[in-house]
């Protein structure tokens, strides 16, 4: 199958990427770099360096791939960011994102799989686990753009008979994400300082609790999404809440950290507890997630251990 994947240089896009490339499927990658890096991509795939704001160079790529499949993960991913600047959050995720469903749309596309967020969507969730009918309720504008970009998917689905799968994430973690980043990417930054045995600051009590997904799930998951799910919107997740201090705590004996964690104050609009229901995932695109937190964890500091080591060497 010829897979055009928007975002194939980001931490999650990449793994997609991998796990097509791994199925046998001919991958295209566009990418402007911002936060993807040009050394998380196959090299198996084509790097399309193209903004997804601009409608020619997208069409371009269409014309010259002709995929049968759009994975559309380019984002902008960032919910402070968002805050900061809801504009260029909604030029990326809304405008952007119609770019590249106005091309799916005009050629021979058969289908979008789309990345949208479990939790960035609900607010504070009534139920824990939430399912994907509970109310939706965005603290940010990043929450907001993904779920009209859902809505969007749905309009094109009616009027032009595009066909989408919506995948809803948890917090997802792993190798290739990025540590330096502002946002709550909670395992990248308490491994890489305890990797450094540097101080780590615990935003609130840590008994705030979040659903961790490790992003070799997520690619299955898209993998998933390509023969099934058509129409469907699907949690991928893993129905369990951990707390920030479990995590801290499972890492710290991964990496052999003997310092106490600093409390600093909590995030404004930081969900305090949050996981997110996978029966409908189960069921319907016959996913569930594989790796447990502590095979998880493991793996990720070692990936960071050896990037550190690299960068320092
Ligand atoms: N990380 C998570 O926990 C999480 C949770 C829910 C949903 N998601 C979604 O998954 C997707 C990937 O997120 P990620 O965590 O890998 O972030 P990321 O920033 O690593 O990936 C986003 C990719 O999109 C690219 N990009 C950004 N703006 C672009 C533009 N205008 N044109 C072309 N490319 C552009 C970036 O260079 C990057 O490679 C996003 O859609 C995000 O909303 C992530």
């Amino acid at each position: 199958m010829k897979i055009l994947v928007t975002g194939g240089a980001g931490f999650i896009g990449s793994h997609v990427v991998d796990a097509y490339v791994t199925a046998g499927h001919e991958v295209a990658v566009i990418d402007n770099l911002t936060t993807g890096r040009e050394e998380n991509v196959n090299p198996d795939a084509r790097l399309h360096r193209v903004d997804i704001r601009d409608l020619a160079q997208v069409q371009q790529v269409f014309a010259s791939f002709q995929p049968e499949v759009v994975n559309h993960h380019a984002a902008q991913s960032e919910v402070p960011k968002s805050v900061a600047d809801p504009g260029y959050d909604a030029h990326v995720n809304v405008v952007g994102g119609l770019n590249v469903l106005r091309a799916s749309a005009d050629s021979s596309v058969r289908k979008v799989i789309f990345s949208s967020t479990g939790g960035a969507l609900y607010g504070e969730p009534d139920l824990v686990p939430a399912d994907e009918d509970h109310p939706i309720r965005p603290l940010s504008p990043y929450g907001t753009s993904k779920f009209a970009f859902e809505q969007y998917l749905a309009t094109f689905d009616r009027t032009f008979g595009l066909r989408f799968t919506t995948l809803r994430y948890a917090n997802v973690y792993g190798a290739r994400q990025d540590f330096a980043a502002e946002e709550g990417r909670v395992v990248a930054i308490f491994a890489s300082r305890m990797i450094e045995n540097k101080p780590v600051t615990i935003d609130g009590d840590g008994n705030q609790s979040r659903d961790m997904l490790h992003v070799g799930d997520i690619a299955m998951a898209n993998v998933a999404a390509l023969e099934r799910g058509d129409g469907g919107t699907f949690h991928i997740s893993t129905g369990i809440p951990v707390t920030v201090n479990d995590i801290f705590r499972k890492l710290a004996i991964l990496t052999e950290y003997r310092l106490e964690p600093r409390f600093g104050p909590s995030r404004k609009g930081d969900v305090y507890r949050i996981a997110l229901d996978n029966t409908r995932a189960k069921m319907q695109l016959g996913w569930e997630p594989r790796i447990q937190l502590e095979e998880g964890l493991r793996l990720t500091v070692d990936y960071f251990r050896d990037q550190i080591s690299r960068l320092s060497a």
